[in-house]
C-alpha cells in the first residue's frame, strides 16, 4: 500500500459519526445541470449528458456496490453531497492542501474539490477497490488526487487541512488526522449530535491539538505544535487503545 491510486463507496450513518445535513447543492434551476454552492458560487464545469460531475458522481456512488448503503437518490444527495458542502466556508478560511481521510466513495472530498477548484484535494483511502472508483473522478476534477493507504502510514505534516466524515470514533479520527496537518493547520470532523467534544479535546491535547469553537455538526481541532514523538501509533492501536 502507499501508492496513489483510486476508487469507491461508503456506508455509514451512525449518529455519532455523521450529522444532520442541512443546505447546499440543489440544481440552480431544475434541469440546468448546475449546482448552487455557498456564497452564490456555481459549479458549472461538467457537461456530459448535461449533468454536472457531482450529479454523475452521486449516481455512481449509489449504484456501485460496496460504497454506500444509501439507495434513495434524494437521501444520497442530502447525506453525501449537501452535507459535505456545508464544510466549504470553514475550509475556505484555512490555507493549504486538503486531505479527506477515509474518503470511501468520495465524500466529503469530491464535493469539496468541485467547490474549491483552486485547492488541491487528496482523497486518502485504505481500501484499494474504493481507490479505483475514486480515481475515475480525477480526470474531471484536475485539483483532485487519490492516495491508497492508511492515515497512520502517511508522511507527516503535509496538509493545511484534514477532513473526515464517518471515519471512526471522533478521538480516533483526530489521532489519525492531526499528524497529517502542518502546525497552524486544522482538522475538521463532521460529527453527530452525540459526539463527545471533551473526549476529542482530551485526545487532541496529547497530540498537539486544541479544539476550537465550531458550528453544530462539526468539530475543529487546531494543530498547535509538532507531532509528538511516538505518534502516529502503529496501525490498529488508535482504535484498540483510544487516547480518550
Ligand atoms: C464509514 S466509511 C466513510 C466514508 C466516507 N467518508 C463517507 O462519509 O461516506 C470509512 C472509510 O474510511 C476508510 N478508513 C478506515 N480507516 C482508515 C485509515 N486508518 N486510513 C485511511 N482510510 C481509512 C475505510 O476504508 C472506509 O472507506
Amino acid at each position: 500500500m502507499g501508492e496513489p491510486h483510486v476508487s469507491p463507496r461508503s456506508p455509514f450513518s451512525s449518529a455519532e459519526l455523521t450529522n444532520e445535513p442541512i443546505l447546499a447543492s440543489r440544481p440552480a434551476k431544475p434541469g440546468s445541470g448546475r449546482i448552487a454552492l455557498p456564497h452564490g458560487r456555481t459549479e458549472d464545469r461538467a457537461h456530459r449528458d448535461g449533468r454536472t460531475v457531482l450529479d454523475r458522481w452521486l449516481d455512481s456512488v449509489v449504484t456501485t456496490p460496496g460504497l454506500t448503503a444509501i439507495r434513495d437518490p434524494d437521501e444520497a444527495r442530502r447525506v453525501l453531497l449537501d452535507d459535505a458542502v456545508r464544510g466549504v466556508p470553514l475550509i475556505a478560511k484555512e490555507d493549504g492542501p486538503i486531505v479527506d481521510v477515509g474518503s470511501g466513495g468520495g465524500t466529503p472530498g469530491i464535493p469539496l474539490a468541485a467547490s474549491l477548484p483552486s485547492r488541491e484535494v487528496t482523497l486518502l483511502e485504505a481500501e484499494r477497490r474504493k481507490c479505483d472508483f475514486l480515481e475515475r473522478w480525477t480526470t474531471e476534477l484536475p485539483n483532485l488526487r487519490v492516495v491508497w493507504g492508511r492515515a497512520e502510514e502517511q508522511p507527516l505534516e503535509t496538509y493545511g487541512v484534514a477532513v473526515a466524515k464517518a471515519l471512526a470514533h471522533p478521538p480516533t479520527a483526530v489521532e489519525w488526522c492531526l499528524p497529517l496537518v502542518r502546525q497552524g493547520g486544522a482538522v475538521l470532523l463532521w460529527v453527530g449530535a452525540s459526539a463527545d467534544e471533551e473526549a476529542v479535546a482530551t485526545a487532541a491535547a496529547q497530540i498537539a491539538g486544541q479544539v476550537e469553537p465550531a458550528p453544530t455538526g462539526f468539530l475543529v481541532v487546531r494543530k498547535t505544535g509538532p507531532t509528538p514523538p511516538g505518534f502516529p501509533r502503529r496501525v490498529g492501536v488508535a482504535r484498540k487503545r483510544p487516547l480518550a
